[in-house]
């Protein structure tokens, strides 16, 4: 069994982004912008919006955080957008979600520019992905992309088993993963809460993607050996440590493990790839890779 090490992976992947941000600047270009809003004071949402910071802090790239309080309307925020849509400067915007129930995510999602939206959310982004012309592709699938290409793991022919039918996780990745090349060619099931014959059909998985957010879910008698376990979920939960507090994956780790060729460990798998793609997202927004 071998660990997809996310955490070791994403370090390199800064550091090639970082390079290309000294290129950019030695090249008299200018430097990548990020900017995140913020609306009301979400526990996760503030720890995942400190994180974009310092990790654009970390490559080098320009950020900033709006911060608005959850009394905000949605006409104010969609100002802010279009503000944000039409400043030169900032290359990449995202709106960290959820949102305060009187703002339609839906709305904000589709107010923002598509060439700014390094969340890939946009449904110009989503359906051109589809397609598979060039988009912003939302972070988490793109990071699992590219954590199954620097392990050289074969999916040509491959069943794939995808847990959850998230717009952000698991439609996405099944849409990739059953594109033609590589990383792709997969024969990809999306699996959710009305699947019939759930355990029988992860069984037959070469490769699973866990993406529905119940702790300890995917259990050894539902992986066939050999099998490729990719861990999503990430749940906080009650636990006699220090912090008062463990993490959880989507996938009983201990016992899944040892049956597997590669799986993700949680935290440093999945996590710390999602972090990288935003960076890789802006720093093409910034150099116009996807639209000119
Ligand atoms: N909330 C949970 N995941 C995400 C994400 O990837 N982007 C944004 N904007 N909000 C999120």
């Amino acid at each position: 069994m071998e660990i997809l090490d996310g955490k070791k992976i994403s370090g390199e992947m800064k550091k090639e982004i970082a390079g290309e941000v000294k290129q950019m600047i030695a090249e008299g270009k200018k430097i990548p912008h990020l900017v995140a809003i913020l609306v009301g004071n979400n526990g996760a949402s503030e720890t995942y919006v400190n994180h974009k910071e310092k990790d654009c802090y970390e490559v080098g790239f320009q950020s900033n955080v709006l911060r608005f309080p959850d009394t905000i309307s949605e006409a104010e925020l969609l100002n802010e957008i279009d503000k944000i849509n039409k400043n030169n400067d900032i290359d990449g915007v995202i709106v960290q979600l959820p949102l305060p129930e009187h703002i339609s995510e839906q709305k904000v999602i589709e107010a923002i520019d598509p060439k700014k939206d390094v969340d890939g959310f946009h449904p110009m982004n989503v359906g051109r992905m589809v397609i598979g012309l060039p988009s912003y592709i939302s972070a988490t699938p793109d990071g699992i992309v590219e954590l199954l290409k620097r392990y050289n793991i074969q999916t040509a022919g491959m069943s794939c088993v995808v847990l959850g039918r998230s717009n952000i996780v698991g439609r996405p990745i099944a849409n990739l993963l059953s594109h033609k090349g590589y990383p792709g060619d997969c024969t990809v099931s999306i699996c959710h809460s009305r699947t019939k014959n759930l355990k029988d059909i992860c069984h037959e998985a070469d490769i699973i993607i866990a993406a529905l957010g119940a702790p300890e879910f995917v259990t050894a008698d539902m992986v066939k050996e050999g099998a490729v376990v990719v861990d999503v979920g990430i749940t906080r939960v009650e636990a006699d440590t220090k912090s008062g507090f463990k993490l959880l994956g989507d996938v009983k780790y201990d016992e899944v493990a040892p049956k597997c060729s590669f799986i993700t460990p949680v935290p440093g798998g999945v996590g710390p790839m999602t972090r990288v793609s935003l960076l890789k997202n802006t720093i093409k927004a910034a150099k116009k890779e996807i639209y000119k």
